[in-house]
């Protein structure tokens, strides 16, 4: 499956520094989530959250211009176009930020259709979670907890309240270790 994923990357990035920057940010999202199991000694399937870590973000290749919200179900329609499993399509429509309810879209006229895309199974949790930890910015960063959940403020009590529950249950990753393998700067 990890081949597959990667040869998914490679076939709808449109150019090589694409390919580049979203697979590594998918890497890193997979060694925040890896530590974060062994630390808390998480019981979740291993190697499903190794599969959704490095798949997450696939649909952002396939944006072309369009709002940067939609690469979730972008992602989620690729997949599933291909034949990969509904439980691993999940992880690309149910990542973003720390959920988004029906009441989330409606309130901030998100472009997506209207339901919930809020992670549900242990796995999608941690997935969601890990990925607050690194940013594909320009160049890309880690993300402190402290910095994740002051941006998180704008959006309201809700979402700063999911964030800080997560942080309570999985505690916060050692971006230390993180930073040695992959020398991005932290913000
Ligand atoms: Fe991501």
């Amino acid at each position: 499956m990890i081949s597959r994923i990667r040869a998914l990357h490679r076939e709808l990035a449109p150019d090589d520094q694409a390919y580049e920057l979203v697979l590594t940010h998918c890497e890193i999202v997979w060694a925040v989530a890896e530590q974060l199991v062994h630390a808390r000694g998480l019981e979740v399937d291993v190697e499903l959250v190794r599969a959704g870590c490095l798949v997450h973000d696939v649909g952002v290749h396939l944006l072309a211009g369009s709002p940067y919200i939609r690469h979730g179900v972008l992602g989620a329609r690729a997949l599933l176009e291909r034949g990969f499993p509904a439980e691993l399509a999940r992880f690309c429509a149910h990542h973003t930020g720390v959920g988004l309810t029906r009441e989330d879209i409606e309130r901030q006229n998100l472009p997506l259709p209207a339901g919930d895309y809020l992670a549900e199974t242990a796995e999608e949790r941690l997935v969601m979670y890990a990925d607050k930890f690194h940013s594909k910015s320009t160049p890309p960063v880690f993300v402190t907890a402290a910095t994740y959940a002051s941006r998180i403020g704008r959006f309201g009590a809700g979402p700063a309240a999911r964030f800080a529950e997560m942080v309570a249950y999985y505690g916060e990753p050692d971006l230390t270790e993180l930073t040695a393998r992959y020398p991005h700067a932290v913000l």
